[in-house]
């Protein structure tokens, strides 16, 4: 590895540049680190054998340049090349069999986690469930999709933010399960050497061990619709003790939350709360506006659903709509910020129905 990126910085490009543009990063974990080795040591293998190969065959190209009706040589066998050109390979095979066959064992073998997350991909955003920790968010998009428009794609530094990243402690073993709610996503985070496929009905294991507290993103690797370039995955590892600080505060909050859920709630506290939910829930497909974009996604803005009896508005929202992208809400969100998100709907968006629905409904 050091004389390749020796070769490199001859070259106009920085070192750190030239390491990122062109070659795997080491990343931060014992396992990213023996992959890392692994595809460097195979990197050279494969190097020593092509010059070999085609030095051979430009040796003989050049040294024949000049042959005037050559005379191929005749011959049927030759044992001693023959054994040569089988021993060889398979020894070149077993040396690079070992070191992968270890590393693969080590990458497959989750037991004895310290923690458990479930990671569930959604259309689009990742939520992450503490498993025996009563923790449990979603993590979206800091900045609704309309307002970074098309700049992501197109400009390699555009970091794309998260409200809530995942956050594990330094350290620690930490058992991913993945799994998705609609269609097949994939979690990735580079540093970490964890790519795992979020597919609906299956749970498939990952997991990490992360030395040092710092900052790690990745994102959705799974083409998952029209959004799939901005879900993407930040995890935030902190030194032990911050994290059970940061544990401590979440559970809190979460008691919080369970607290406000029977606290009684004015229409205008109600809508205040939804306008939120729905930056998050519903402005991606239905636009900040509530014009939505038909027929696929239909305007919410003096339409039979928003206008129109509550039950049947509720009865959408909760459970989706079969055979359409309108996914059911009643599984992702908690009983306020259904009541919330419904009541600014018909209150806000140019509606004014006047009526809002209580956490109760
Ligand atoms: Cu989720 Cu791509």
């Amino acid at each position: 590895p050091r004389l390749w990126m020796g070769l490199l910085s001859c070259s106009a490009l920085s070192q750190a540049q030239a390491a990122w543009d062109v070659n795997m990063r080491p990343g931060v974990t014992e396992v990213s680190r023996s992959v890392f080795d692994l595809h460097m040591t195979i990197f050279w293998i494969c190097v020593v054998i092509g010059l070999l190969v085609f030095g051979a065959m430009f040796w003989s190209m050049f040294a024949h340049r000049r042959s005037r009706h050559p005379q191929p040589a005749h011959f049927h066998e030759n044992t001693r090349v023959e054994v040569l050109w089988t021993v060889i390979p398979l020894l070149i095979l077993i040396a690079m069999a070992v070191p992968a066959t270890r590393t693969l064992l080590h990458i497959y073998d989750p037991s004895e986690p310290d923690l458990d997350i479930q990671v569930t991909g959604y259309q689009w955003k990742w939520h992450y469930k503490y498993l025996g920790e009563d923790v449990e968010f979603f993590s979206n998009l800091s900045t609704p999709r309309e307002a970074i428009g098309d700049q992501a794609p197109k400009n390699d530094h555009y970091l794309l933010e998260v409200d809530e990243p995942l956050v594990i402690p330094a350290g620690a073993k930490v058992r991913f399960l993945v799994t998705a709610a609609d269609v097949i996503h994939s979690w990735w985070v580079p540093e970490l050497a964890v790519k795992k496929d979020a597919i609906p009905g299956f749970i498939n294991e990952a997991w990490t061990r992360v030395g040092e507290p710092g900052l790690y993103r990745g994102q959705c690797t799974e083409l998952c619709g029209k959004d799939h370039g901005f879900m993407p995955v930040v995890v935030e590892v902190k030194a032990p003790a911050d994290y059970s600080a940061w544990l401590a505060a979440r559970k809190a909050s979460a008691a919080e939350r369970t607290a406000l859920a029977g606290k009684t709630w004015t229409r205008e506290e109600l809508v205040a709360q939804g306008e939120q939910v729905y930056r998050t829930a519903c402005a991606a497909c239905h636009q900040l506006g509530g014009q939505g974009v038909p027929p696929a996604f239909p305007a919410l803005t003096g339409s039979k659903i928003a206008t129109g009896p509550k039950e049947g508005h509720i009865a959408i929202v909760v459970n989706g709509k079969p055979g359409t992208a309108m996914a059911a809400f009643g599984k992702q969100l908690s009983d306020v910020d259904l009541a919330a998100v419904i009541s600014y709907e018909r209150n806000a968006l140019g509606n004014a129905v006047g009526d809002s629905v209580t956490p109760q409904d």
